[in-house]
Protein backbone atom coordinates (compact mmCIF):
# COMPACT_ATOMS: atom_id res chain seq x y z
CA UNK A 1 0.00 0.00 0.00
CA UNK A 2 1.38 3.74 -1.08
CA UNK A 3 1.40 5.71 2.21
CA UNK A 4 0.37 9.33 1.83
CA UNK A 5 3.50 11.64 3.20
CA UNK A 6 3.16 12.17 6.88
CA UNK A 7 2.51 16.16 6.40
CA UNK A 8 -1.01 15.07 4.72
CA UNK A 9 -2.41 13.91 8.42
CA UNK A 10 -1.91 17.40 9.47
CA UNK A 11 -4.16 18.94 7.05
CA UNK A 12 -8.28 18.01 5.97
CA UNK A 13 -9.60 18.33 2.73
CA UNK A 14 -10.68 21.76 2.50
CA UNK A 15 -14.21 22.40 3.93
CA UNK A 16 -15.78 24.01 0.65
CA UNK A 17 -14.19 21.22 -1.78
CA UNK A 18 -16.20 19.14 0.74
CA UNK A 19 -19.73 21.13 1.74
CA UNK A 20 -20.24 21.75 -2.07
CA UNK A 21 -19.85 18.06 -3.23
CA UNK A 22 -22.75 18.03 -0.70
CA UNK A 23 -24.56 20.83 -1.65
CA UNK A 24 -23.91 19.77 -5.59
CA UNK A 25 -25.37 16.88 -4.62
CA UNK A 26 -28.53 18.30 -2.96
CA UNK A 27 -28.56 20.28 -6.56
CA UNK A 28 -28.63 17.80 -8.72
CA UNK A 29 -31.45 15.64 -6.81
CA UNK A 30 -33.49 18.47 -7.38
CA UNK A 31 -33.64 20.81 -4.10
CA UNK A 32 -34.29 24.45 -5.35
CA UNK A 33 -30.72 25.48 -2.97
CA UNK A 34 -29.51 29.06 -2.77
CA UNK A 35 -25.76 29.36 -2.30
CA UNK A 36 -24.74 31.91 -0.12
CA UNK A 37 -21.57 30.15 1.13
CA UNK A 38 -18.50 31.13 -1.24
CA UNK A 39 -17.00 34.47 -1.98
CA UNK A 40 -16.90 33.59 -5.84
CA UNK A 41 -17.84 36.84 -7.70
CA UNK A 42 -20.94 36.34 -9.78
CA UNK A 43 -20.48 39.55 -11.54
CA UNK A 44 -18.70 39.90 -14.86
CA UNK A 45 -15.24 42.06 -15.49
CA UNK A 46 -15.35 45.27 -16.78
CA UNK A 47 -15.45 44.34 -20.93
CA UNK A 48 -12.17 45.95 -21.76
CA UNK A 49 -10.82 43.23 -19.68
CA UNK A 50 -12.04 40.28 -21.64
CA UNK A 51 -11.83 42.04 -24.79
CA UNK A 52 -8.00 41.87 -23.83
CA UNK A 53 -7.53 38.49 -23.54
CA UNK A 54 -9.53 37.26 -26.11
CA UNK A 55 -7.00 39.59 -28.59
CA UNK A 56 -4.25 37.96 -26.15
CA UNK A 57 -5.42 34.41 -27.88
CA UNK A 58 -3.94 35.59 -30.95
CA UNK A 59 -0.77 37.53 -30.08
CA UNK A 60 2.18 35.45 -31.83
CA UNK A 61 3.60 34.78 -28.59
CA UNK A 62 0.48 33.70 -26.89
CA UNK A 63 1.00 30.02 -26.37
CA UNK A 64 4.36 30.13 -24.97
CA UNK A 65 6.15 29.84 -22.09
CA UNK A 66 5.86 33.33 -20.08
CA UNK A 67 8.14 35.41 -18.03
CA UNK A 68 8.38 33.98 -14.10
CA UNK A 69 7.96 37.68 -13.37
CA UNK A 70 5.39 38.35 -15.47
CA UNK A 71 4.79 40.90 -18.16
CA UNK A 72 6.89 44.32 -17.73
CA UNK A 73 3.39 45.79 -18.63
CA UNK A 74 2.08 44.00 -16.09
CA UNK A 75 4.51 44.71 -13.49
CA UNK A 76 4.09 48.30 -14.79
CA UNK A 77 0.17 48.15 -14.16
CA UNK A 78 0.37 46.98 -10.12
CA UNK A 79 2.84 50.11 -9.66
CA UNK A 80 0.45 52.55 -11.35
CA UNK A 81 -2.44 50.58 -9.01
CA UNK A 82 -0.49 50.91 -5.72
CA UNK A 83 0.33 54.26 -6.36
CA UNK A 84 -3.29 55.64 -7.15
CA UNK A 85 -4.96 53.65 -4.50
CA UNK A 86 -2.71 52.74 -1.94
CA UNK A 87 0.16 55.80 -2.43
CA UNK A 88 3.11 53.08 -2.20
CA UNK A 89 5.62 53.48 -4.45
CA UNK A 90 6.99 50.17 -5.74
CA UNK A 91 10.04 49.17 -8.29
CA UNK A 92 7.92 47.45 -11.17
CA UNK A 93 11.70 45.82 -11.65
CA UNK A 94 12.28 44.32 -7.94
CA UNK A 95 9.77 45.04 -5.38
CA UNK A 96 6.16 42.91 -7.07
CA UNK A 97 5.80 39.33 -7.99
CA UNK A 98 2.85 38.19 -9.88
CA UNK A 99 0.87 35.56 -8.61
CA UNK A 100 -1.69 33.22 -10.21
CA UNK A 101 -4.40 34.13 -7.22
CA UNK A 102 -3.18 35.35 -3.73
CA UNK A 103 -4.06 31.75 -2.15
CA UNK A 104 -0.63 30.39 -3.79
CA UNK A 105 1.15 32.81 -2.59
CA UNK A 106 0.79 31.70 0.94
CA UNK A 107 2.09 28.70 0.26
CA UNK A 108 4.84 30.37 -1.94
CA UNK A 109 5.66 32.61 1.51
CA UNK A 110 5.68 30.00 4.11
CA UNK A 111 8.60 27.78 1.70
CA UNK A 112 10.53 31.23 1.91
CA UNK A 113 10.38 31.62 5.06
CA UNK A 114 9.06 28.77 7.16
CA UNK A 115 11.44 26.12 8.89
CA UNK A 116 10.33 23.19 10.54
CA UNK A 117 9.55 23.82 13.77
CA UNK A 118 9.26 27.56 13.52
CA UNK A 119 5.67 29.32 14.77
CA UNK A 120 3.72 31.08 12.55
CA UNK A 121 0.80 34.35 14.38
CA UNK A 122 -2.68 33.44 12.19
CA UNK A 123 -5.73 35.32 12.73
CA UNK A 124 -8.49 33.37 14.70
CA UNK A 125 -11.04 33.73 13.05
CA UNK A 126 -9.01 33.45 10.02
CA UNK A 127 -9.17 32.37 6.34
CA UNK A 128 -8.02 28.57 6.96
CA UNK A 129 -5.63 28.65 4.12
CA UNK A 130 -2.86 30.20 6.66
CA UNK A 131 -3.20 27.42 9.20
CA UNK A 132 -2.99 24.31 6.54
CA UNK A 133 -0.31 25.72 5.12
CA UNK A 134 1.45 26.51 8.02
CA UNK A 135 1.24 22.77 9.00
CA UNK A 136 2.21 21.38 5.26
CA UNK A 137 5.21 22.76 5.78
CA UNK A 138 6.00 21.29 9.12
CA UNK A 139 5.53 25.04 10.96
CA UNK A 140 3.42 25.44 14.10
CA UNK A 141 0.58 27.42 14.22
CA UNK A 142 -0.13 29.85 17.14
CA UNK A 143 -3.51 31.37 17.15
CA UNK A 144 -3.65 35.27 18.10
CA UNK A 145 -8.09 35.96 18.83
CA UNK A 146 -9.68 38.11 17.42
CA UNK A 147 -13.15 39.71 19.46
CA UNK A 148 -15.94 41.42 18.62
CA UNK A 149 -15.46 43.66 21.52
CA UNK A 150 -12.25 45.11 20.07
CA UNK A 151 -13.78 45.51 17.06
CA UNK A 152 -12.05 42.02 15.55
CA UNK A 153 -8.66 43.31 15.41
CA UNK A 154 -5.36 42.34 17.42
CA UNK A 155 -4.72 42.77 21.03
CA UNK A 156 -1.31 43.91 21.35
CA UNK A 157 -0.76 43.29 24.95
CA UNK A 158 -2.27 39.36 24.49
CA UNK A 159 0.07 38.94 21.62
CA UNK A 160 3.07 40.61 23.93
CA UNK A 161 2.42 38.14 26.27
CA UNK A 162 3.01 34.91 23.86
CA UNK A 163 6.34 33.07 23.51
CA UNK A 164 7.20 34.97 20.24
CA UNK A 165 10.49 33.32 20.35
CA UNK A 166 9.91 30.59 18.06
CA UNK A 167 7.49 32.94 15.69
CA UNK A 168 9.06 33.95 12.37
CA UNK A 169 5.85 34.82 10.60
CA UNK A 170 2.48 36.35 11.30
CA UNK A 171 -0.72 36.97 8.88
CA UNK A 172 -3.04 39.42 8.95
CA UNK A 173 -5.57 40.45 6.67
CA UNK A 174 -7.40 43.81 6.82
CA UNK A 175 -10.13 44.47 5.85
CA UNK A 176 -10.92 41.12 7.85
CA UNK A 177 -12.45 37.76 6.19
CA UNK A 178 -14.63 36.74 7.58
CA UNK A 179 -15.87 39.32 9.42
CA UNK A 180 -15.23 42.39 7.63
CA UNK A 181 -13.84 44.61 10.42
CA UNK A 182 -11.73 47.73 8.88
CA UNK A 183 -7.92 48.44 10.01
CA UNK A 184 -8.51 51.71 12.02
CA UNK A 185 -5.80 54.41 12.07
CA UNK A 186 -2.92 53.09 14.34
CA UNK A 187 -3.35 49.35 13.41
CA UNK A 188 -0.70 48.94 9.99
CA UNK A 189 1.44 51.22 12.43
CA UNK A 190 1.12 48.97 15.61
CA UNK A 191 2.05 45.79 13.51
CA UNK A 192 5.13 47.51 11.99
CA UNK A 193 6.02 48.28 15.10
CA UNK A 194 5.36 44.64 16.51
CA UNK A 195 7.27 42.90 13.84
CA UNK A 196 10.69 44.99 14.05
CA UNK A 197 10.45 44.30 17.93
CA UNK A 198 10.12 41.08 17.46
CA UNK A 199 11.78 40.16 14.04
CA UNK A 200 8.72 38.71 12.42
CA UNK A 201 8.00 38.98 8.76
CA UNK A 202 3.97 39.89 8.51
CA UNK A 203 2.24 39.42 5.84
CA UNK A 204 -1.01 41.39 4.99
CA UNK A 205 -3.26 39.73 2.76
CA UNK A 206 -5.48 42.42 1.01
CA UNK A 207 -7.81 41.34 -1.27
CA UNK A 208 -10.84 42.72 -0.13
CA UNK A 209 -9.71 46.30 0.45
CA UNK A 210 -11.93 47.83 -2.80
CA UNK A 211 -15.54 45.88 -1.87
CA UNK A 212 -17.81 48.52 0.23
CA UNK A 213 -15.03 50.23 1.77
CA UNK A 214 -14.28 53.50 1.68
CA UNK A 215 -10.93 54.05 2.36
CA UNK A 216 -8.67 51.36 0.53
CA UNK A 217 -5.20 50.79 2.64
CA UNK A 218 -1.83 49.08 2.33
CA UNK A 219 -0.06 48.05 4.99
CA UNK A 220 3.36 49.15 2.92
CA UNK A 221 2.47 52.89 3.37
CA UNK A 222 3.58 52.72 6.64
CA UNK A 223 7.17 54.14 7.13
CA UNK A 224 9.63 51.43 7.09
CA UNK A 225 7.36 48.76 6.31
CA UNK A 226 8.82 47.38 3.85
CA UNK A 227 12.13 45.85 5.88
CA UNK A 228 9.22 43.66 7.43
CA UNK A 229 6.01 43.30 5.74
CA UNK A 230 4.86 41.57 2.85
CA UNK A 231 1.73 42.71 1.07
CA UNK A 232 -0.81 39.98 -0.84
CA UNK A 233 -3.06 41.82 -3.25
CA UNK A 234 -5.58 40.29 -6.02
CA UNK A 235 -7.78 40.63 -8.67
CA UNK A 236 -10.25 38.42 -7.90
CA UNK A 237 -12.78 40.15 -5.69
CA UNK A 238 -11.88 43.44 -7.51
CA UNK A 239 -12.33 42.81 -10.53
CA UNK A 240 -14.55 39.78 -10.94
CA UNK A 241 -11.50 37.36 -11.55
CA UNK A 242 -11.67 34.77 -9.43
CA UNK A 243 -11.51 31.97 -11.53
CA UNK A 244 -8.92 33.92 -13.78
CA UNK A 245 -6.24 33.19 -11.01
CA UNK A 246 -4.68 36.95 -10.67
CA UNK A 247 -2.94 38.22 -7.79
CA UNK A 248 0.45 39.37 -6.74
CA UNK A 249 2.82 39.70 -3.44
CA UNK A 250 4.77 43.15 -3.06
CA UNK A 251 7.06 44.51 -1.09
CA UNK A 252 11.10 44.59 -0.74
CA UNK A 253 13.22 43.27 -3.19
CA UNK A 254 14.71 40.72 -0.53
CA UNK A 255 11.72 39.74 0.13
CA UNK A 256 10.34 39.09 -3.19
CA UNK A 257 13.36 37.59 -4.92
CA UNK A 258 13.03 34.30 -1.83
CA UNK A 259 9.72 34.02 -2.74
CA UNK A 260 10.91 33.96 -6.53
CA UNK A 261 13.25 31.21 -5.82
CA UNK A 262 10.24 29.19 -4.59
CA UNK A 263 7.74 29.84 -7.35
CA UNK A 264 10.26 29.93 -10.13
CA UNK A 265 11.26 25.91 -9.43
CA UNK A 266 7.28 25.56 -9.19
CA UNK A 267 5.27 26.90 -12.00
CA UNK A 268 6.16 28.84 -14.75
CA UNK A 269 4.56 32.60 -16.10
CA UNK A 270 1.13 33.02 -16.29
CA UNK A 271 -0.95 33.14 -19.57
CA UNK A 272 -0.34 35.90 -21.51
CA UNK A 273 -3.88 36.60 -22.57
CA UNK A 274 -4.51 36.75 -19.11
CA UNK A 275 -1.91 39.27 -18.06
CA UNK A 276 -3.09 41.40 -20.85
CA UNK A 277 -6.34 41.09 -19.37
CA UNK A 278 -5.02 42.00 -15.76
CA UNK A 279 -3.06 45.06 -17.25
CA UNK A 280 -6.77 46.28 -18.02
CA UNK A 281 -8.56 45.31 -14.79
CA UNK A 282 -5.79 47.69 -12.93
CA UNK A 283 -5.94 50.95 -15.14
CA UNK A 284 -9.82 50.85 -14.28
CA UNK A 285 -11.30 54.49 -13.44
CA UNK A 286 -12.83 54.85 -10.57
CA UNK A 287 -16.25 54.41 -12.15
CA UNK A 288 -15.52 50.47 -11.92
CA UNK A 289 -15.42 50.87 -8.30
CA UNK A 290 -18.39 52.73 -7.76
CA UNK A 291 -20.42 51.41 -9.97
CA UNK A 292 -19.23 47.42 -8.24
CA UNK A 293 -20.31 49.05 -5.00
CA UNK A 294 -23.62 50.10 -6.06
CA UNK A 295 -24.63 46.68 -6.57
CA UNK A 296 -22.86 44.95 -3.41
CA UNK A 297 -24.98 47.68 -1.59
CA UNK A 298 -27.96 46.61 -2.71
CA UNK A 299 -27.12 42.91 -2.16
CA UNK A 300 -26.10 43.86 1.43
CA UNK A 301 -29.54 45.29 2.39
CA UNK A 302 -31.13 42.01 1.31
CA UNK A 303 -28.64 40.15 2.86
CA UNK A 304 -28.95 42.32 6.29
CA UNK A 305 -33.37 41.30 6.00
CA UNK A 306 -32.11 38.02 5.66
CA UNK A 307 -30.36 38.51 8.36
CA UNK A 308 -32.77 39.93 10.57
CA UNK A 309 -35.24 37.34 9.90
CA UNK A 310 -32.83 34.72 10.93
CA UNK A 311 -32.82 36.64 14.50
CA UNK A 312 -29.23 37.34 13.86
CA UNK A 313 -27.52 40.36 14.36
CA UNK A 314 -24.34 42.24 12.81
CA UNK A 315 -22.17 45.54 12.13
CA UNK A 316 -23.59 48.10 9.44
CA UNK A 317 -20.00 49.50 9.54
CA UNK A 318 -18.14 45.69 8.34
CA UNK A 319 -16.50 45.93 5.07
CA UNK A 320 -16.31 43.65 2.01
CA UNK A 321 -17.90 40.75 0.16
CA UNK A 322 -19.68 38.97 3.10
CA UNK A 323 -22.35 40.01 6.08
CA UNK A 324 -20.31 38.01 9.26
CA UNK A 325 -23.64 37.46 11.69
CA UNK A 326 -24.13 36.78 15.48
CA UNK A 327 -26.40 33.94 16.04
CA UNK A 328 -29.10 34.19 19.24
CA UNK A 329 -27.17 32.86 21.73
CA UNK A 330 -26.46 29.40 22.87
CA UNK A 331 -27.08 28.59 18.75
CA UNK A 332 -24.09 26.27 17.17
CA UNK A 333 -23.20 27.62 13.76
CA UNK A 334 -22.34 24.18 11.96
CA UNK A 335 -25.63 22.54 13.31
CA UNK A 336 -27.65 25.77 12.38
CA UNK A 337 -25.96 26.03 8.61
CA UNK A 338 -26.90 22.30 8.38
CA UNK A 339 -30.79 23.10 9.16
CA UNK A 340 -30.81 25.76 7.08
CA UNK A 341 -29.73 24.34 4.52
CA UNK A 342 -31.96 20.87 4.87
CA UNK A 343 -35.52 22.75 5.78
CA UNK A 344 -34.92 26.11 3.86
CA UNK A 345 -32.10 24.83 1.49
CA UNK A 346 -29.99 27.98 1.91
CA UNK A 347 -26.59 26.96 1.66
CA UNK A 348 -24.28 30.06 4.36
CA UNK A 349 -21.04 29.15 5.88
CA UNK A 350 -20.93 28.30 9.68
CA UNK A 351 -17.94 30.65 11.14
CA UNK A 352 -16.15 27.49 13.17
CA UNK A 353 -14.45 26.80 9.50
CA UNK A 354 -12.40 30.35 10.54
CA UNK A 355 -11.55 29.22 13.74
CA UNK A 356 -13.25 28.50 17.20
CA UNK A 357 -13.66 31.91 17.61
CA UNK A 358 -16.55 31.50 14.77
CA UNK A 359 -18.40 29.70 16.99
CA UNK A 360 -21.99 31.26 16.79
CA UNK A 361 -21.66 32.95 13.74
CA UNK A 362 -22.58 32.64 9.90
CA UNK A 363 -21.23 34.26 7.03
CA UNK A 364 -23.52 35.22 3.75
CA UNK A 365 -21.93 35.69 1.24
CA UNK A 366 -22.70 38.88 -1.36
CA UNK A 367 -22.17 36.96 -4.42
CA UNK A 368 -25.65 36.33 -5.64
CA UNK A 369 -28.51 38.26 -7.32
CA UNK A 370 -30.64 40.39 -5.83
CA UNK A 371 -33.62 38.22 -7.12
CA UNK A 372 -32.28 35.10 -5.51
CA UNK A 373 -31.62 37.21 -2.21
CA UNK A 374 -35.25 38.30 -2.24
CA UNK A 375 -36.12 34.29 -2.11
CA UNK A 376 -34.24 33.15 0.10
CA UNK A 377 -35.69 36.39 2.21
CA UNK A 378 -39.33 34.37 1.62
CA UNK A 379 -38.01 31.45 2.31
CA UNK A 380 -36.98 32.32 5.61
CA UNK A 381 -39.90 34.47 6.83
C1 LIG B 1 -8.66 36.22 3.06
C2 LIG B 1 -8.45 35.64 1.70
N1 LIG B 1 -7.21 35.58 1.22
C3 LIG B 1 -6.96 35.06 0.02
C4 LIG B 1 -7.97 34.56 -0.78
C5 LIG B 1 -7.61 33.94 -2.09
O1 LIG B 1 -7.87 34.78 -3.14
P1 LIG B 1 -7.30 34.51 -4.61
O2 LIG B 1 -8.49 34.28 -5.46
O3 LIG B 1 -6.55 35.75 -4.97
O4 LIG B 1 -6.39 33.34 -4.55
C6 LIG B 1 -9.28 34.59 -0.32
C7 LIG B 1 -10.34 34.00 -1.14
O5 LIG B 1 -11.41 33.71 -0.79
C8 LIG B 1 -9.53 35.15 0.96
O6 LIG B 1 -10.76 35.19 1.47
Amino acid sequence: MIQAANRLQTVEEYYFSKKLREVNFLITSGKPIINLGIGSPDLQPPQRVVEAIKEGLLAPNAHKYQSYQGLPELRDAIAGFYKEHFSVSLSPTTEILPLMGSKEGIMHISMAYLNEGDAVLIPNPGYPTYQSVTKLVGAKPVFYELDAANNWLPDFKALEELDLSKVKLMWVNYPHMPTGAKPNKYLFEELVAFAKRHDILIVNDNPYSFILNEAPKSILSVKGAKDVCLELNSLSKTFNMAGWRVGMVVGDNKHISNILKVKSNMDSGMFYGIQKGAIEALKCSNMWYVTLNSVYKQRRDLVWQLADALNCTYDKNATGLFVWAKLPDGIKAEAYIDSVLKDKHIFITPGTIFGSKGEGYIRFSLCATNEVLEEAIKRVK
